[in-house]
């Protein structure tokens, strides 16, 4: 066994379990190749409980019970599978999630390169409580890829996100793209309440200081914001992740680009929106409306560097919009 490749196989099944991946999206094949290769497999899934279950993270902001119980049933038979003896450790962590109670509410932990941790408050139902943000969608954590990829765009800086959801993009941009400001935005009561939750909980503040960024949250829906209110963020930025899904907000949300861009037109405003291409006939509408609202757009093309752990079998879509 390379020590390397069993690290590797480790340090993903970490960066997977805290973002609560899929579990058939895990690297089994990897480490069921570690375990047979390896004189010690116990000390292999040792290793993997070590950086999931048994970990820090896991104490203060963990993933839900029943996906550790599921997780911890699935690393039991593969172990069992290497015919080694069983595994105190592993029955141990099965047992503290075995008859806990199921909440509504989970973390999901995202590592950067750097390792530091963007620990949110995530509901376990994608949609609950009519809205779509109180959970982090992929087109975030694409955003949020790219904005790694290019700080300059955001460096000292005011940015201004639209519809920021539980707020994954936003705390990676202020963590790694050093902007002066940060306003992270949303139109419902329960996603801004999650949103000041999970700003806070990851350390951000309104009072930043020369060398951290200040950051707030804002009710800002597109139907009626106002010129006084977009005047004052005085954004440089604009950015939103996951924002084109429903027909009948394309109309509002276009005005208010195009609001936006006229305001700054004189200072180069840049507008960057990523979205899922989930029903081609809404993306072409907002493309549509975009074009009848004088804005052009660029689809930026370039791939990002896969830094968090998703499925990228969706298409998505990245525009920069300008006058
Ligand atoms: C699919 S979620 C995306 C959340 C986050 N950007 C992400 O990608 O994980 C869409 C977000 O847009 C917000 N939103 C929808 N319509 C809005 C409106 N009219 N005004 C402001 N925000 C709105 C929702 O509350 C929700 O948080």
């Amino acid at each position: 066994m390379s020590c390397k490749t069993a690290e590797d196989v480790s340090d993903r099944f970490q960066a997977s379990f805290f973002a609560m991946c899929r579990l058939h999206a895990f690297q089994w094949d990897a480490l069921e190749t570690e375990l047979k290769a390896s004189s010690e497999p116990s000390g292999v899934i040792l290793d993997i409980l070590k950086k999931t279950c048994l970990h820090s993270i896991c104490c203060k902001t963990p993933p839900s019970v029943r996906y550790r119980r599921l997780f911890l049933l699935e690393l039991i038979k593969r172990h069992e599978r290497t015919a080694a003896e069983p595994l105190d450790e592993l029955y141990d962590a099965l047992a503290e999630v075995v008859g806990a109670e199921e909440e509504p509410v989970c973390y999901k932990t995202y590592l950067l390169p750097s390792g530091e941790p963007v620990s949110l408050e995530e509901n376990v139902a994608f949609i609950s409580e009519g809205t779509t943000g109180l959970v982090t969608w992929e087109a975030a954590l694409y955003l949020s890829e790219w904005a790694l990829e290019n700080p300059h765009v955001f460096a000292g800086r005011t940015v201004l996100e639209l519809g920021s959801g539980a707020g994954l993009t936003g705390i990676v941009v202020c963590r790694a793209c050093k902007p002066t400001k940060y306003v992270f935005s949303d139109c419902h009561e329960s996603v801004l309440q999650r949103l000041r939750n999970n700003v806070h909980h990851n350390g951000l503040t309104e009072h930043g200081n020369p060398k951290s960024v200040s950051a707030c949250v804002e009710e800002l829906v597109w139907e009626s914001v106002s010129d006084e209110q977009l005047q004052r963020i005085g954004a440089d930025v604009v950015i939103a992740a996951d924002v084109v899904y429903d027909p009948d907000i394309i109309g509002c949300l276009v005005r208010l680009l195009a609001k936006l861009l006229v305001f700054k037109k004189e200072q180069h405003l840049e507008v960057y929106i990523a979205s899922t291409i989930r029903n081609p006939r809404t993306y072409d509408c907002f493309r549509d409306e975009l074009e009848k609202a004088g804005l052009k757009h660029l689809v930026i093309t370039h791939p990002v560097a896969h830094i968090f752990p998703y499925t990228r079998a969706a298409t998505i879509e990245m525009l920069k919009l300008h006058c």
